[in-house]
């Protein structure tokens, strides 16, 4: 079988553990326990073909930004995750965007997925549709709206890099 290793990355109580939970175990993580490191493994479906993906569940925490670049050396496709619900967090993802383009060598192919958290939160949204649009045309990577709660597009971010990992 195939098999690809993901790195989940951005800034804290962002919802990192929660997508990769609902993803990994179709749970939902309500209480918040700071990661520390993660990793989980599981079969996906993808066009008929099936992959082993094994996640790395990052921390967000600044004590721990020292290991970005060793996950970023060692991962194959990237999970860069933000809240809807926090623009600061999008400060984040640029930042380890622009991390992985250096350490990876300056290759817009590195396989990336932008995922926007917490999408049932609607009163307390932040981030807008069209700042997404707009920064994914500037960036020029896929931006996922989801919801570990809902378990809305969770499997849409996973399966897009499935597709950009298998490309290249
Ligand atoms: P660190 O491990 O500290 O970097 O944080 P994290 O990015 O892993 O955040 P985590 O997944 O632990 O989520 C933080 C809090 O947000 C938890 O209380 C989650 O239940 C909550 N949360 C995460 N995703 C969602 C979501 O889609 N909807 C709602 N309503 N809450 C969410
Ligand atoms: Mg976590």
């Amino acid at each position: 079988m195939q098999q690809f290793n993901v790195v989940v990355l951005g800034a804290g109580g962002v919802g990192k553990s929660a997508l990769t939970v609902r993803f990994i175990r179709d749970e939902f993580l309500e209480n918040y326990d700071p990661t520390i490191e993660e990793e989980y493994r599981r079969p996906l479906m993808v066009d008929g073909e099936l992959t082993s993906l094994e996640v790395l569940d990052t921390s967000g925490a600044e004590q721990f930004t020292s290991l970005h670049e060793v996950y970023i050396k060692s991962g194959r496709g990237f999970i860069l995750v933000f809240s809807l619900t926090q623009e600061t967090s999008l400060k984040e993802v640029d930042y380890l965007r622009k991390q992985i383009f250096r350490i990876k060598g300056n290759d817009a192919t590195v396989p990336i997925v932008v995922a926007g958290t917490k999408l049932d939160l609607v009163n307390e949204r932040e981030v807008q549709t069209n700042t997404i649009q707009s920064l994914a045309s500037r960036w020029g990577l896929p931006f996922y709206e989801t919801s570990a709660k809902r378990n809305w597009h969770v499997n849409d971010v996973f399966e897009d890099l499935v597709r950009q990992m298998r490309r290249r």
